[in-house]
């Protein structure tokens, strides 16, 4: 596990690098897209590398990690919408060519079951960006997870509500009970991981995921044993670190 720790500027100039060095090797490669705030300045670097024409992403495709279940189709909130306004929209990475777990489909667990295989059959994640929740959980597979699972529902933690809310006016109640995730197994079998924290309600769950040893109380730990692991850290996240 490599850890940088700088400026949340630097850290996405390193992401947006390992994202275009990926592309130019590979063209085309499966991306594995996060949502949230942390991933946002890394994609602002991308967008700004695509439109000098430094990468195109025309031949690659991508899967995010997670979605609400119960949100109807085009809600703003919704991890579809907000990867596409964020990011696909903004390069040219073909819209077919993206794929996200689905959270309103009447049988939501076999479309879990159908997603986790549409995975393994583009052949896997090459690069999979994360962000960690501030209870250590990475997609929404929360603490307590089973550090193996394949994409499943998952019922979000108290913690992720109350952290969400500001996406939802603030309200709790609007912020769904459940989601869909790619199991820890299944992001654990891409071949890079970049996980990116930044700020102070980052810092405890990130002193676990790098001092503590692997544990289910926090999801993240278990990027200690991929063999491939970077984590990007700005002073803040990283303040607690012994
Ligand atoms: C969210 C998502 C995660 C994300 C994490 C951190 O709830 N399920 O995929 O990485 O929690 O979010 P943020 O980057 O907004 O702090």
């Amino acid at each position: 596990m490599e850890i940088v720790i700088a400026p949340s500027s630097e850290l996405a100039k390193r992401a947006a690098q390992e994202i275009v060095r990926l592309i130019g090797e590979r063209p085309h490669a499966v991306l594995g897209l996060a949502t949230g705030s942390s991933p946002l300045e890394t994609y602002d670097a991308v967008t700004a590398l695509y439109e000098k024409g430094a990468v195109s992403f025309a031949q690659a495709s991508a899967f995010t990690l997670d979605e609400y279940v119960g949100l109807p189709p085009g809600h703003p909130e919704s991890y579809r919408e907000f990867i596409i306004e964020n990011f696909v929209s903004r390069v040219d990475l073909p819209l077919e060519n993206l794929h996200t777990p689905p959270g309103n489909l009447d049988d939501v667990e076999q479309g879990a079951r159908d997603y986790d295989e549409a995975i393994r059959a583009a052949g896997g994640v090459d690069l999979q960006i994360l962000g960690i929740g501030g209870n250590g959980h990475i997609g929404f597979n929360e603490p307590g997870s089973d550090l193996e699972s394949r994409t499943h529902i998952e019922k979000l933690a108290e913690r992720t509500r109350i952290d969400n809310a500001r996406f939802f006016g603030g309200n709790i109640d609007d912020v769904p009970t459940h989601a869909i995730t790619q199991g820890v197994g299944t992001i654990l079998e891409a071949r890079q991981l970049v996980l990116i924290a930044s700020g102070t309600s980052k810092a405890d769950a990130v002193a676990q995921l790098v001092d503590g040893g692997i544990t289910s109380s926090c999801p993240a730990s278990v990027i200690q044993s991929h063999s491939n692991a970077l984590v990007l850290l700005d002073e803040a996240a990283a303040s607690s670190l012994k």
